[in-house]
């Protein structure tokens, strides 16, 4: 009999121990360090906002930038105001502060892109609209924005 009661002891010890490796691999599985990373990622990308130049209010810098790929490709200006947007004979530079036809601000940046310029008041041809293009008017606005960006 007393053999028994033994392994039944010898049992409820096992299960014990079983228990308590249950307990620790519940423990296990909280490696905190995963969440300190984050953190550092926030800075890095709010100093890349900073480091991407000026952003008019009312467009974003990811509209800057496809706004320089409209620029160079398929809004044309380029062929006109040269592909770092400093003027050809055939289109004022736009990086300086002097405008002929805007005031410089987004809105009317965005305007004159849009109508073009019939009347130039120095190049010896006009702008046709959207540069004579057919770019949407979510390109207008980013090419706008690229141009706004471009004198400050
Ligand atoms: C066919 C040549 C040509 C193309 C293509 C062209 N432009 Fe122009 N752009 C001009 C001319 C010419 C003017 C007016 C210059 C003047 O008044 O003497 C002008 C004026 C402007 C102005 C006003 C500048 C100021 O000083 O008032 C902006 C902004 C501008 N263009 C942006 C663009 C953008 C953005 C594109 C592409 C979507 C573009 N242009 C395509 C020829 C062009």
């Amino acid at each position: 009999m007393r053999r028994f009661i033994t392994v039944g002891s010898a049992a409820a010890i096992a299960v014990a121990i079983t228990a308590c490796g249950g307990g620790d691999e519940g423990g296990t599985p909280s490696p905190a360090p995963a969440p300190a990373a984050a953190p550092s990622a926030a800075p890095a990308s709010a100093g890349g906002n900073t480091g991407g130049g000026a952003v008019p209010e009312g467009a974003t810098a990811e509209m800057v930038d496809q706004g320089q790929v409209v620029f160079a490709g398929s809004g044309l200006c380029y062929v006109c105001h040269g592909a770092a947007a400093d003027g050809t004979q055939l289109g004022p530079d736009l990086t300086d502060s002097e405008w002929l036809n805007t005031d410089g601000s987004y809105e009317s940046i965005i305007a004159v892109v849009t109508d073009g310029v019939p009347e130039p008041k120095a190049a010896p041809g006009p702008m046709m609209p959207r540069g004579g293009t057919t770019i949407s008017d979510d390109e207008v606005r980013a090419v706008a924005a690229y141009v706004w960006s471009l004198s400050r």
